[in-house]
């Protein structure tokens, strides 16, 4: 293995079995895959992100990566250790956090919690006491009052912040964190996605982050995989993704819908008559039409779009023309969007 390389997947294969009901008592056994042979490799010091929607297999990653899950199929290696064959090795390289917490204890303090695994982890008497008290400062869990709180008291982004603290507690050169910042508010993630980036760039520590987020993904990570049912679609800097859809631009319609109105029958019915990929996003006032569209045909296509949104009687209320976004790399890359 490379010595530059953290994190190495090689045609990660996961199947869930689960039952779909058929009739009120009979049920069929039915085979979900979520990973269908992925591979990436995370360097040594860089904040990675595993970009894709919901269902995606960013968690079935995570979890396989934390030895948590055993892959069908393929092997990855964590710090040159193999995570199905040397799976003690890797956790003491590996701080993890997921985004369902069962492990902590509902009835003891933060700063209890953090006491109690950091002895599991070895750790014991002033050198806990130092780390716990310096992570709960590092995470704002002192500046919210929420040390000595019950954890059952904690809210859902004191909870967030408690388990980043937890993956932290050995200092371990990687971290591997599912969705760090969801549930928290807008400057508490940005404090925790500026923790990060210190995290990776000046403590020379491997960041595995997944989200969902395009925004996050842009702002923090190095580099990012572009995953979607199952499959990894493409791997690279902001930048270079970003190439993909240089000579583009992201058409934006804003718009009302009818109340009656198959939107993917709609969006099918732009694709086949523009000849480009895009999604409609759901907004809190109105609907956003995305159509990434050559910057040379762009007239053509919103006269296209425009004209195929009357005959469905939508009302347009706004159209603009912008930079492409990560997320239009998306939907590029998938033809569709809107997470
Ligand atoms: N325990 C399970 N049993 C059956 N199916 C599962 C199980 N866990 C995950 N899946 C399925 O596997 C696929 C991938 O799920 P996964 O949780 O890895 O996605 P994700 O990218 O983390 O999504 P999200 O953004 O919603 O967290 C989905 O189709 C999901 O329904
Ligand atoms: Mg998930």
């Amino acid at each position: 293995m490379n010595t530059n390389i953290a994190i190495e997947a090689i045609g990660l294969v996961k199947r869930y079995m689960t039952y779909e009901r058929i009739g009120l008592f009979r049920r069929r056994r039915r085979v979900v895959e979520a990973l269908k042979g992925i591979s990436f490799n995370v360097r040594k010091g860089e904040v990675f992100g595993l970009l894709g929607p919901n269902g995606a297999g960013k968690t079935t990653t995570v979890k396989i990566l934390a030895t948590l899950l055993l892959p069908d199929q393929g092997t990855a290696r964590v710090m040159g250790y193999d995570v199905v064959e040397e799976a003690n090795e890797v956790r003491k390289v590996i701080g993890v956090s997921l985004t369902v917490e069962k492990g902590f204890f509902w009835k003891l303090t933060g700063r209890e919690n953090l006491k109690y695994f950091g002895m599991l982890y070895g750790l014991d008497g002033q050198a806990l006491e130092r780390r716990v008290n310096e992570l709960l400062k590092m995470l704002g869990l002192d500046d919210l009052g929420a040390s000595d709180k019950l954890y059952e008291e904690y809210s859902l982004g004191m909870k967030a912040r408690l388990s980043l603290a937890r993956a932290l507690l050995t200092d371990p050169p990687v971290l591997i964190l599912d969705e760090p910042t969801l549930g928290l508010d807008p400057p508490s993630a940005r404090s925790l996605r500026e923790l990060l980036v210190r995290l990776a760039h000046e403590q020379g520590k491997t960041v595995l982050v997944t989200t969902h987020n395009m925004f996050e993904a842009e702002i923090i990570c190095d580099r990012v995989a572009i995953i979607n049912e199952g499959l990894i679609l493409a791997v690279d800097t902001v930048k270079g993704l970003k190439k993909k859809v240089a000579e583009d631009v992201s058409l934006e319609i804003g718009l009302i819908l009818p109340a009656k109105i198959s939107s993917s029958e709609l969006l099918e019915k732009i694709r086949s008559a523009t000849g480009c990929p895009c999604t409609l996003l759901h907004g809190e006032e109105m609907h956003k039409l995305k159509i990434v569209a050559p910057s040379e045909e762009v007239d053509e296509v919103t006269a296209l779009a425009l004209r195929l949104l009357h005959d469905y009687k939508c009302k347009v209320r706004r159209v603009d023309v912008k930079e492409p976004s990560l997320e239009d790399v998306f939907i590029k890359l998938t033809g569709r969007g809107g997470f």
